[in-house]
């Protein structure tokens, strides 16, 4: 057997070849994947340093697309308020066109249910019209009349506003009745005869109306007297407390005096209160004119509220 020398020498020298050539080619494998690697991390930097800019470019047209974005938005939301603020004064005007409207037709309604010749004036010059009666008369009841025995009346709509008036005024010791109130164009005619036959044609004329020109056939007008009068109709009824509240009052129930002092138709009558509706009375009252002082025209203008 030939002898090539100890076993483990052999092997130990392999190992230690073995271990040189390894040894080399290791280094030579690390210097390769250093390289590589070295090559790599740039790459990856390069290609980070890309997505920074990609993304702060990114950002940045975000930031100004959000901020033109708001910009419209904002631009749109003032357009909308302008438009939501201009329809609203639309609606407005629509609303007030619409209830202008309505206050027509509702006056309209109501001009249609009330007889025209109401607010009419009538007098030594304006004639009422000889077949003109009211359309229904109510009766007055006796607690309010100053005599039981006589049938007096006055038209529906002014019967509640009269009581309230004369319950009102004997509430303030202020007591006073209805001595006449409705007359038919014949019982005016009557009247005007028998004051004519016993005063004269000339006096009569001063305190009592042709049949047809009276206010008393409107269903509107009553004559009020207080006690302690004697049942008479004149001006002593101006000094009493009755007439006192009358003056003071009567426009709150639609009541206005007719023939004041000094007025071109007939003598002063105190006592002669017509209807005429709380509105107008009430500007009659306020501004302290008679209905002759105010033109037809506007007179009319209260008709349609003469039962508000
Ligand atoms: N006393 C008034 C004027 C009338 O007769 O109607
Ligand atoms: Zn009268």
């Amino acid at each position: 057997m030939r002898s090539i020398g100890p076993a483990w020498q052999w092997i130990a020298g392999a190992a230690l070849a073995a271990a040189a050539v390894g040894s080399g080619v290791d280094a030579w494998y690390a210097h390769g994947i250093a390289v590589r690697t070295d090559a790599r991390l740039a790459e990856t930097d390069a290609r980070l340093s890309a997505l920074e800019a990609d993304l702060s470019s990114t950002t940045a047209g975000l930031q100004s697309s959000i901020v033109a974005t708001h910009a419209s938005l904002a631009n749109a939301l003032s357009e909308e308020r302008q438009n939501v603020g201009s329809l609203a004064s639309q609606l407005g005007s629509y609303q007030q066109q619409f209830s202008t409207v309505s206050s027509t037709v509702s006056d309209l309604q109501k001009l249609q249910s009330i007889d025209p010749q109401l607010l009419e004036k009538y007098s030594k010059v304006y004639f009422l019209n000889e077949n003109y009666m009211p359309a229904a008369l109510a009766e007055i009841p006796d607690a309010y009349k100053y005599s039981d025995s006589k049938l007096e009346q006055v038209i529906p709509q002014v019967l509640p506003k009269l009581e309230s008036m004369l319950d009102a005024a004997s509430s303030s010791g202020a007591l006073m009745y209805v001595a006449s109130a409705y007359r038919s164009f014949d019982s005016q005619s009557n009247l005007k005869s028998q004051y004519t036959v016993v005063y004269g044609a000339g006096t009569a004329n001063t305190f009592s109306a042709d049949q047809g020109y009276s206010e008393h056939q409107l269903g509107t007008a009553v004559d009020l007297i207080a006690p302690g009068l004697g049942g008479q109709l004149d001006d002593r009824f101006a000094a009493t407390g009755a007439y006192a509240w009358l003056t003071a009052n009567a426009y709150r129930y639609g009541f206005t005096l007719s023939y004041p002092d000094n007025n071109p138709y007939y003598i002063y009558e105190p006592w002669h209160w017509r209807f005429v509706g709380v509105k107008l009375a009430t500007y009659l009252h306020d501004s302290g004119k008679h209905l002759y002082d105010l033109d037809q025209r506007t007179i009319d203008g209260y008709l349609a509220s003469i039962f508000d």
